[in-house]
């Protein structure tokens, strides 16, 4: 039997909408991820720790899926712990590596994904110090702070590398250095970061790194969280001993083998030798640029990062005002640009169900009127650049009628 006979099957169809540029809440599952799960329930659908014979057979599909997996991040299969997803692998992260320790501080970014600021909320409940490394108004970590927040008490720093709102990317690799050298723990939150570009693991000064595989064309559903050994100490939850007794649970084979074919089909980024990653298409930072000058020449777009912030490739976010400067509702908006059949979103995934302030516009220093506006685009490779060209005028009509 071969679990990686990618045969057309009924499962390759995936219903797009037309302008869909919203990659940073979600991705559409690539066809191949698509046939490749179908097959693996089919085929290796039992518990991969039944001792029987189809029990084997998902044992193996597993085994396959985590040294592929392993060998796509240039990591030891034993360091990659699969989770239902990143929200998961950053709570692992944290209270796995720190519950048991000695209480000291816990310093993360100003601009962390609410996942990090609720993971960090436990241990601070349990005793320990929050402090927030602050950004300038681009959104990059201030480095002059770096001495005083890695001094101790800090035992841990938990760093989102790559912004979801906003797109920013941080410089990590000094900071994980620094880290490294007073012996305080990193963990960083790739999950904007991994869908431009897999990193190798065994090169990074980092000890924890989390992400989730429906931002990068696979399923929803399944996480990794990338681990040195021996540093998570402690499951979050009791029950079965799988994942190395760090993660209990039957292991989702069909989701990890979706996993680890939408990994096969990203670049590879150097985060020593590229300052950004190369995203998915050598074409999408082209079409970014292209759509970023087109929206910045309608009248009350202010697009947020200057040619030298250092940002995601495919990733544009914008305040928006009337003419007159007036701010207006980036829900609003996005509703009014999905009824012209453009997918995009006013922020966090996570957030926007809800009217709430952006903490990450207000670490940036952005005015509390003007952080309902936010308007995101996040790009993929399932885009044509015919119909992206179509954005600006339907944005347009989306601001008259949001006015
Ligand atoms: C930076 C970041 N971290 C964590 C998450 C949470 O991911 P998941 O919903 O897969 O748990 C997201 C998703 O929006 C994200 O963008």
């Amino acid at each position: 039997m071969n679990l990686w006979n990618n045969e057309p099957g009924p499962a390759s169809n995936v219903v797009i909408p037309e302008i869909y540029l919203d990659a940073a809440a979600t991705t559409p599952p690539l066809p191949n991820v698509l046939r490749c799960m179908d097959r693996i329930q089919k085929d290796a659908w039992a518990n991969p720790s039944s001792l029987h014979g189809p029990g084997l057979i998902a044992a193996e599909a597993l085994g396959r899926c985590r040294a592929q997996i392993a060998a796509a991040l240039n990591a030891e299969p034993d360091q990659l712990i699969f989770t239902s997803g990143a929200t998961e692998s950053v709570h692992l992260a944290l209270l796995g590596a720190m519950d048991q320790q000695p209480v000291g501080r816990l310093v993360i970014s100003a601009v962390e994904h609410p996942a990090v600021e609720a993971a960090a909320q436990v241990l601070v409940q349990r005793g320990w110090v929050l402090e927030r490394w602050p950004v300038d108004a681009t959104g990059v970590l201030k480095l002059d702070q770096l001495d005083r927040l890695l001094a101790p008490p800090t035992r841990m720093v938990s760093l989102i590398w790559a912004q979801s709102e906003v797109g920013t990317l941080q410089p990590l690799l000094p900071i994980a250095a620094s880290c490294r050298e007073r012996g305080v723990l990193i963990h960083t939150d790739a999950t904007q970061l991994l869908p431009q570009g897999l990193i190798d693991w065994s090169s990074l000064p980092i000890d924890l790194l989390s992400f989730s595989s429906h931002k990068l064309q696979g399923p929803r559903g399944v996480g990794l969280l990338l681990h040195r050994q021996g540093l998570i100490q402690q499951p979050m939850q009791g029950g079965g001993g799988q994942e190395g007794g760090l993660r209990a649970g039957t292991e989702p084979v069909a989701l990890i083998a979706g996993l680890a074919e939408a990994l096969q089909t990203l670049p590879h980024f150097d985060p020593f030798h590229q300052s950004t990653p190369p995203g998915a298409t050598p074409q999408l930072l082209g079409w970014r640029d292209r759509l970023q000058a087109q929206i910045e020449a309608i009248d009350g777009v202010t697009v947020l990062h200057g040619e030298t912030t250092p940002r995601l490739p495919n990733h544009l976010a914008c305040l928006i005002t009337t003419a007159g400067g007036s701010p207006l509702s980036g829900r609003r908006l996005v509703r009014e640009l999905a009824r012209r059949n453009v997918a995009c979103s006013s922020g966090s995934a996570c957030r926007s169900g809800t009217v709430q302030d952006s903490a990450v516009l207000s670490a940036m220093g952005v005015e509390t009127a003007l952080r309902q506006s936010l308007l995101r685009f996040s790009l993929g490779p399932w885009i044509d650049l015919a119909v992206l060209d179509q954005v600006p005028e339907r944005l347009q009509l989306a601001i008259r009628a949001s006015a």
